[in-house]
């Protein structure tokens, strides 16, 4: 009989014992169908209960090691190896190189045009500064005290009260994930995020050897009744959660679900990540998530869309007692974040140039929101009036976003299709497109509007 060496890893049993799996079954010990011991018998020889060993062959299961039927009894399957592998690949595809010509609707990023003066001379400026010096040089792992004050002022502007002390540097909210669950959570630790999710969550949760499970979404965002029942059944390590300007759905929590979510956490002892990169998108004021659990919440922003994408610059938020950590994941991924960056980034917010270009930003995809509503008015969308995108169901001809997306393609347009969205791969995001409304200029973005609502209309044949 297959026993299994529980000594190598670290975490509950269940995790160890999958992980012992994975390895006998990488390793060949454990052949292609290759029946596994029952529940009983494995949970009589490592003297634990029938119901630890089922979750253990559960999560081997998810990763696509076994396979079994009641009464038949749990098989390796075949091609374990490649399928565990794939499990753990991130699911964000590399970014093709994009021809000048086309336009990049797939990413929801800020108005160029707008960040171009301010950009220009807020680098003009740094190049003449006397501090420029001190820029060279190599800061502490959190970022420099000033940096980190600054980021304490952009976060008053969404309304949390942050102190500086409590403030580290990233390189963007995706490095600010990246950082939150590789110090806060172990490999084999269960995440939650909405079902329908920037793939930038799974793509970091995934390659870290987490794992990651949709919780339904309603229009407020995460549902609490479904995050109360994952978290009684599955005992997550953490909760990461869009609480403003969803994405993809663009859904705006309400304080009240916000502090339902906040206790759900509080009565789980989970870990919640707050990404509030869109807080600044909010129709109108609401606290962040993080202000009705501080004691438990990393809050996470970025200058990427309020600002400037290419400055990389993102700030966090966090408990005392979870600095240390998290700097250590910085100074491990990255180092530090680039002084000179934040540097830039610290004169633009304590000029206030920094919110006058968010609220430029604000303002423009209002007009662009307009712009949507009167050409593609006629299909069921979802949107804020000051969201960077929207939600749109395709008509019924069409079978998958990812269909249309590819006859977007044959005209020189990119589109991302629901299912990169689907964190459960069950298919809940396939009628859906995400259409970015801020990458050209407005006239250009009329055009291609008009575009696609014509090939919205295009039969499923025509595309055939
Ligand atoms: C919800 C969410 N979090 C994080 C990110 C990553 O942002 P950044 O460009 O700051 O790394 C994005 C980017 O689109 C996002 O939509």
């Amino acid at each position: 009989m297959w026993s299994p060496d529980l000594q190598t890893s670290d975490g509950p049993i269940y995790v160890r014992l999958a992980a012992a799996l994975e390895r006998d079954i990488r390793s060949g010990l454990l052949g292609t169908g290759s029946r596994l011991p029952t529940l009983k018998e494995l949970a009589a020889t490592l003297g634990v209960t029938p119901g630890t060993v089922n979750r253990a062959y559960e999560l081997a299961r998810r990763r696509g090691l076994v396979e079994g039927e009641v009464g038949r009894g749990t098989f390796v399957r075949g091609h374990g190896e490649k399928t565990a592998i794939a499990s753990l690949a991130p699911q964000v595809a590399v970014q093709p190189e994009i021809p000048s010509e086309w336009v990049d609707l797939s990413i929801v990023k800020p108005n160029m045009a707008i960040q171009e003066p301010y950009v220009r001379s807020a680098m003009l400026e740094l190049a003449q500064s006397p501090t420029l010096m001190d820029m060279l040089d190599y800061t502490p792992d959190g970022g420099h005290p000033l940096h980190r004050q600054a980021g304490a002022v952009w976060m008053h502007h969404t309304g949390l009260s942050a102190k500086a002390e409590q403030v580290l540097l990233t390189a963007g909210a995706q490095h600010g994930l990246l950082v939150a669950v590789s110090a806060l959570t172990k490999p084999g630790d269960l995440v939650l995020c909405e079902s329908l999710c920037y793939p930038g969550v799974a793509s970091v949760v995934l390659s870290l050897g987490r794992r990651l499970r949709g919780v339904r979404l309603d229009e407020q965002g995460m549902d609490p009744t479904c995050l109360r029942d994952a978290c009684r059944q599955e005992r997550p390590a953490m909760v990461i959660c869009i609480a403003t300007c969803q994405n993809p759905t663009t859904s705006v929590m309400s304080a009240a679900r916000r502090s339902e979510i906040a206790e759900i956490a509080r009565e789980f002892d989970v870990i919640l990540v707050d990404d509030d990169l869109y807080g600044f998108l909010a129709p109108t004021p609401v606290p962040p998530l993080a202000s009705f659990a501080p004691e438990r919440t990393l809050y996470l922003t970025s200058l990427s869309k309020s600002v400037a994408s290419t400055v990389r610059l993102g700030y966090l938020h966090c408990p005392p007692e979870w600095l240390a950590r998290l700097a250590a994941s910085v100074r491990t991924s990255i180092w530090m974040v680039s002084p000179l960056a934040a540097q830039l980034a610290t004169n633009l917010i304590n000029s206030g140039k920094a919110y006058e270009m968010a609220q430029a930003q604000r303002a423009e995809a209002q007009a662009r929101q307009i712009m949507a509503r009167e050409l593609l008015g006629q299909y069921e969308y979802r949107s804020l009036p000051t969201a960077f995108h929207i939600w749109l169901k395709l008509p019924s001809q069409w079978t998958s976003g990812d269909q249309f997306a590819t006859l977007a393609r044959g005209h020189q347009l990119l589109l991302s299709g629901g299912d990169a969205f689907s964190v459960n791969r069950d298919g809940d995001g396939r009628q859906y497109v995400r259409i970015a409304l801020m990458a050209a200029g407005r006239e250009q973005m009329r055009f291609v509007l008009t575009k696609l609502s014509g090939l919205l209309e295009t039969p499923d044949s025509a595309w055939l």
